[in-house]
């Protein structure tokens, strides 16, 4: 591994869940607003862009039809798609685990006028009552960012009706091989794909700020299984024609040759 850790840095190490959680929040918190000035508009303020690639909810209908269901948008963000989704005739509550992307929804629901209820919880313990849902969905959000994805499975599962959805985007488990560059840098194999040590920065002191999760292909359709659910698809949207926006490790360079999101869908039986 070509992880240096002195000082502040980058290192794989295990992370407990108090660190994690701790790590998250104040991560999110604190990058909310770049986060937002970012991506703000490709996201848009009422509209599901399920990945950088570009496919939309609105285009895709991963979802089905959601009039009249009651849907829940895990890690929303600034919940542009909790909004897009009640325009759509959907009764949407928008959770997020950090108060500074909450703070960004509000702002938005004060613009649009599209006022999804918002609750700030941890994905992996739901505030909701058993069966409360007929959809659960997020784009990257919630999924990547804990370190128990097996208990969060079955915490969906928990609170999602029989016959009900729950549809999420990852970065793409092949992408853990590759360096964080969008450009040439980025199509040269560097990390074992088998690796599932988190990925963490770290403060001076050791201390996580920042944790992402590997989990290879296997392991997710394993988990979701674990889980409770039937898989019904797995979708690896190809790079939208004209979609110039370079977004972190995603660009239109390694869009053409490889896929840069995994979106599972999957039912409870
Ligand atoms: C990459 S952002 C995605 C936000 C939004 N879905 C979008 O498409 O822009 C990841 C989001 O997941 C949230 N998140 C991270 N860990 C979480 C957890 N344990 N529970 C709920 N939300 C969490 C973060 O606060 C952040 O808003």
């Amino acid at each position: 591994m070509d992880y240096v850790v002195s000082g502040a840095g980058v290192t794989r190490r295990e992370v407990d869940s108090a660190e994690n959680r701790r790590a998250s929040r104040d991560w999110w918190d604190l990058d909310a607003d770049e986060y937002q000035a970012e991506h703000g508009t490709f996201l848009g303020d009422v509209d599901l862009v399920w990945c950088p690639e570009g496919l939309r909810e609105a285009d895709a209908r991963l979802l089905g039809d959601v009039a009249g269901k009651t849907v829940l948008e895990l890690g929303c963000g600034a919940a542009s798609g909790a909004r897009w989704l009640h325009t759509q005739g959907a009764r949407v509550v928008a959770l997020d685990l950090s108060a500074g992307m909450l703070r960004h929804a509000q702002v938005a629901a004060d613009t649009t006028g599209v006022r999804p209820p918002l609750v700030q919880a941890d994905a992996l313990a739901l505030p909701f009552a058993d069966g409360t849902f007929d959809i659960v969905c997020t784009a990257f959000g919630a999924v990547p960012f804990v370190e128990d994805s097996a208990r969060l499975m079955r915490e969906v599962n928990r609170v999602l009706q029989p016959g009900g959805r729950w549809v999420f985007s990852v970065t793409h488990p092949m992408r853990w091989i590759f360096l964080d560059d969008p450009g040439d840098a980025g199509l040269v194999a560097v990390h074992s794909y088998f690796d599932r040590l988190p990925y963490v920065e770290h403060d001076d002191k050791g201390v996580a700020t920042y944790v992402e999760h590997h989990r290879t292909l296997g392991d997710r359709i394993r988990e979701l299984i674990a889980g409770g659910f039937t898989l019904t698809d797995l979708v690896e949207p190809e790079w939208s024609p004209g979609n110039e926006q370079i977004w972190g490790q995603w660009s239109p360079q390694r869009g053409a040759i490889f896929p840069g999101t995994a979106i599972f869908c999957a039912t409870k039986p």
